[in-house]
């Protein structure tokens, strides 16, 4: 392939990958919004592979590792269940950081890359190796950290060091400090010791920066880790001279950024503490897993609850986490449809940050045919729970919790919450009094017009259903 038709494949990634994020910002145009961006990819992969700039004695290794990875792909794509995706997502936000890492070291040690550059334009070079490098190692163990935590293989609790905001700051100058020594080494073993250095400090900083963060400030961060990979793709993009790698390690890292954005002023944390690393854990106590319940709860059955819905005029379903285990959105269309059809009004009510990713409910919802329009966010609806008759939690928790306005103690204090408390009768679907993500007590249980309905989502929405239609 001509060096000319390969920019021109190029732009033409580069323009569906731009369509592809606007379609993917709507439910409605979502799926339009994957097949333009997959459509995107293939192009970009076979303009690359087919490009001036790979051999014919580079293809071999190229299909052997495209097929290795397709095949790893294929596999996890095929067994991953729909609740460990955010673990799945953190996992490929690694591959790409490790990815800019190898990338760097390799391009810093193949005279090839930085031959006839002198000057100013060697010092470019050397620069986006080493900042391409420290990006790609935070990126790399900041998700694999957050794998570990959102996997449930590291406890969800903060770590914070003593004088943790110092030890960033040492770090950053200590970085600083050998980045210019490793602008003005002589020769490549030379600039190796600070590059070594440097990345230590960047992976360790990964670490420290994901286990300061406290269980409900999870989401923040893998957004904030889509964002960092997005930059270390571009990059690596500046690293091998790629301008397709630079426009969508931009497009990613810049989506991601305002992802984050919206995510704190949804979890009400700032932007730049999050940078930092450890936010939202200064004040307030350390979370508990699993507290300990304080408090009565009045349990309610199936058929009690199938009474309360029938009678009710207006309903919120307010779906989490447990929903998604459950997989019980197909049984909630059936109940919502039964209702819809009596002149109930009924509409979801969804937390930003309810389930373990952006958009977690949204899908499930979608997948179980759910009309868009009743489908509201939080604020949208948030001052019509006195007006409501019946509030159903489904499986959420945190995203339920007065805690979070009432105690300012508490480690989700300040994050808006959905009131459910606030409709004539609250119902909370869930098989224990355990907690949810953040290991916080959730005093909604204990409220006179709360009812707890305990059991397996699915299990209990079809007894409803079942009631509801007997
Ligand atoms: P959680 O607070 O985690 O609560 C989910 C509840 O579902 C649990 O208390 C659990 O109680 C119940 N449950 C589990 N399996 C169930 C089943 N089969 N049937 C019925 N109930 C079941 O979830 P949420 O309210 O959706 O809030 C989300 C939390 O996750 C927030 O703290 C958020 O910060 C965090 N988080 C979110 C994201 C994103 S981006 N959305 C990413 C990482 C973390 P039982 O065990 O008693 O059944």
């Amino acid at each position: 392939m001509s060096a000319s038709l390969a920019t021109v494949s190029y732009i033409g990634a580069t323009i569906l990958f731009i369509l592809s994020l606007g379609g993917l910002s709507n439910p409605e145009t979502s799926r339009r919004g994957n097949l333009y961006g997959m459509i995107g990819m293939a192009i970009a992969v076979l303009a690359t592979v087919f490009g001036p700039r790979v051999t014919m004695a580079g293809i071999p290794w190229i299909v052997g590792a495209m097929v290795a990875g397709g095949a790893v792909g294929l596999y996890a794509a095929r067994t991953v269940k729909m609740t460990q995706m955010p673990e799945l997502v953190a996992l490929m936000h690694s591959l790409v950081g490790l990815a800019a890492m190898l990338v760097g070291f390799a391009n810093y040690i193949d005279p090839a890359a930085s031959a006839g550059l002198s000057g100013a334009e060697k010092s470019i070079h050397e620069m986006e190796i080493y900042i391409g490098i420290l990006i790609g190692a935070i990126t790399f163990s900041g998700s694999v950290i957050a794998f570990g935590k959102l996997s449930g293989k590291i406890g969800g609790n903060p770590m914070l060091l003593p004088a943790r905001h110092w030890i960033n700051l040492a770090g950053l100058l200590v970085v600083i400090w050998f980045g210019r020594e490793f602008l003005n080494a002589h020769s490549i073993s030379d600039g190796m010791t600070p590059l070594i250095v440097m990345t230590v400090i960047a992976l360790l900083f990964g670490i420290h920066m994901v286990m300061a963060i406290g269980g409900a400030d999870m989401p923040v961060v893998v957004s904030m880790l889509n964002s960092y990979s997005g930059w270390a793709a571009a990059a690596t993009g500046f690293m091998l001279n790629n301008d397709l790698l630079i426009v969508t390690g931009a497009l990613v890292g810049s989506s991601g950024a305002i992802l984050s954005y919206i995510m704190c002023a949804a979890m009400n944390r700032h932007f730049i503490s999050v940078i930092a690393g450890g936010f939202g854990t200064t004040s307030g106590a350390t979370p508990v897993a699993g507290a300990q319940p304080a408090g009565e709860v009045v349990p309610i059955s199936s058929v009690d609850t199938a009474e309360l819905l029938r009678d009710a005029k207006s309903v919120i379903i307010v779906p989490g986490y447990g929903m998604a285990v459950a997989q019980a959105q197909h049984t909630v269309y059936e109940i919502t449809k039964h209702l819809r059809e009596k002149g109930v009004n009924i509409r979801f009510g969804i937390h930003p940050v309810a389930g373990r990713m952006p958009g977690h409910m949204n899908v499930l919802l979608a997948e179980a045919k759910v009309p868009y329009d009743i489908v509201m966010e939080m604020d949208e609806l948030n001052d019509d729970f006195p007006s409501t008759d019946v509030a159903m939690v489904i499986g959420a928790n945190d995203i339920v919790n007065p805690g979070a306005q009432d105690d300012p103690n508490s480690p989700i204090a300040g994050m808006p919450v959905l009131e459910v408390w606030k409709a004539k009768t609250s119902i909370v679907m869930k098989r224990s009094m355990a907690s949810g993500y953040a290991g916080v007590d959730n005093p909604l249980f204990y409220k006179e017009n709360n009812r707890m309905l305990f059991g397996d989502a699915k299990k209990m929405l079809d007894e409803v259903l079942l009631a509801l239609k007997t």
